[in-house]
């Protein structure tokens, strides 16, 4: 049997009719840039994340990289990140002229361990990014107390959450804005780079309008340099089709890890953790193995499955973050991590048989 990590073509022909008829409606209108499938999108995303306001952008990157312009951090100041994530998120940081300082993961979630953050924090420190790691949201109220106490802000990268929940509280709704990704592979993905910043603060989601345009909300009057990052039209009106099954996607993601946490039972990998404050939505399905990370991945490839590492070396590891003086042993939580997880298919699609065929291949490999 071949199981992707992924199959999108099996999404794609669950939905075709409805979304080949909204991009149809785009191409036929021939009104590509922003327009009124963005502006509804951006009132539905923000809906669906429980906040009152979104700004459709380019990609997930950009909607970090806005995200941070417009709470004015910059050159001179300091972004607190965990290490253990996608570049994007220590990268937009870097692309904004700000340091990014890691702080280590709480290698149960293996999203950023709020106890390590006090003591990072300078009279730099303008931010503190936590990521939604796999699909569940970091331990947010520590953190939030924190960035309150030392009068900073809060910047949630929520690429890979979108609808997941904290203490019945959304992703993405918790912080001064947030930044959702919807790369192809995400939960909720498009048929090419998009992303939205959403916030409840109506000044931040206009300056991220204008930024999103060269800097200026009216064309050709420019307050301030911005770029070019424009959500378009016809990925919106893909998003809109998609984001009304995307419950019941998060719910068969869900029903298939549990089925995995059932099967696994005993055997000697570690499932996902989840807190009982979340409800995590399974952008990946992580486990975790002692020794053999290597092996194992060799064995269910030649096996059929299609399995990812997330991610393979830590951002502070990063040849190109060398100049910041962070070492081996640095990060000890997500440098383990990273030596010790793999994802496997966990997308809503899978049928019966191809779960149990994967949860019968893990737990025959000679441990
Ligand atoms: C945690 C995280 N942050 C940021 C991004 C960047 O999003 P994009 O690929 O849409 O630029 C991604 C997605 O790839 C991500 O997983």
């Amino acid at each position: 049997m071949k199981i992707p990590l992924l199959d999108l073509k099996a999404q794609y022909r669950s939905i075709k009719a409805e979304v080949d008829a909204a991009v149809g409606k785009v191409v036929e209108a021939q009104d590509f840039i922003l327009g009124e499938e963005v502006r509804s999108l951006e009132k539905e995303i923000a809906a669906y994340c429980g906040v009152k306001y979104g700004a459709g952008v380019a990609s997930g990157t950009d909607a970090l990289i806005l995200a941070l312009r417009a709470l004015d951090i910059g050159a001179g100041d300091e972004v607190i990140v965990p290490p253990f994530t996608f570049f994007a998120s220590a990268e937009a940081v870097s692309i904004v002229g700000a340091k990014p300082v890691f702080v280590d993961i709480d290698p149960a979630t293996y999203n950023i361990d709020p106890d390590l953050i006090e003591k990072k924090i300078t009279k730099h420190t303008k931010a503190i990014m936590p990521v939604h790691l796999y699909g569940q949201c970091a331990d947010m109220d520590p953190i939030l107390a924190i960035a309150k106490k030392r009068g900073i802000k809060v910047i949630e990268d929520n690429a890979q959450a979108i609808g997941a929940t904290y203490k019945g509280r959304k992703s993405g709704s918790m912080s001064d804005i947030a930044a959702l990704s919807f790369f192809p592979s995400k939960n909720l993905g498009a048929f090419g780079d998009a992303g939205m910043v959403v916030t409840n603060d109506e000044k931040l989601a206009e300056r991220v309008k204008s930024l999103r345009v060269h800097g200026g909300a009216v064309q050709y009057v420019h307050s301030e340099i911005g770029l070019n990052s424009r959500l378009d039209n016809l990925q919106a009106a893909a998003l809109r089709i998609k984001l009304k099954y995307l419950d019941k996607w998060l719910e068969a993601r869900r029903q298939n890890a549990a089925f995995y946490n059932e099967k696994l039972r005993g055997v000697p990998v570690v499932c996902p953790y989840v807190p009982g404050h979340n409800v995590h939505t399974y952008h990946q399905y992580t486990l975790r193995i002692k020794k053999g990370q290597g092996e194992i991945i060799k064995y269910l490839s030649d096996n059929g499955i299609g399995t990812r590492i997330y991610y393979p070396i830590p951002l502070h590891l990063q040849d190109c973050y060398k100049f910041l003086g962070y070492k081996k042993g640095s990060m000890p939580a997500s440098e383990a991590a990273a030596q010790e997880v793999f994802s496997v298919p966990v997308y809503p699609e899978l049928s019966q048989e191809q779960k149990a065929y994967i949860a019968g291949k893990i737990t025959a490999f000679p441990f």
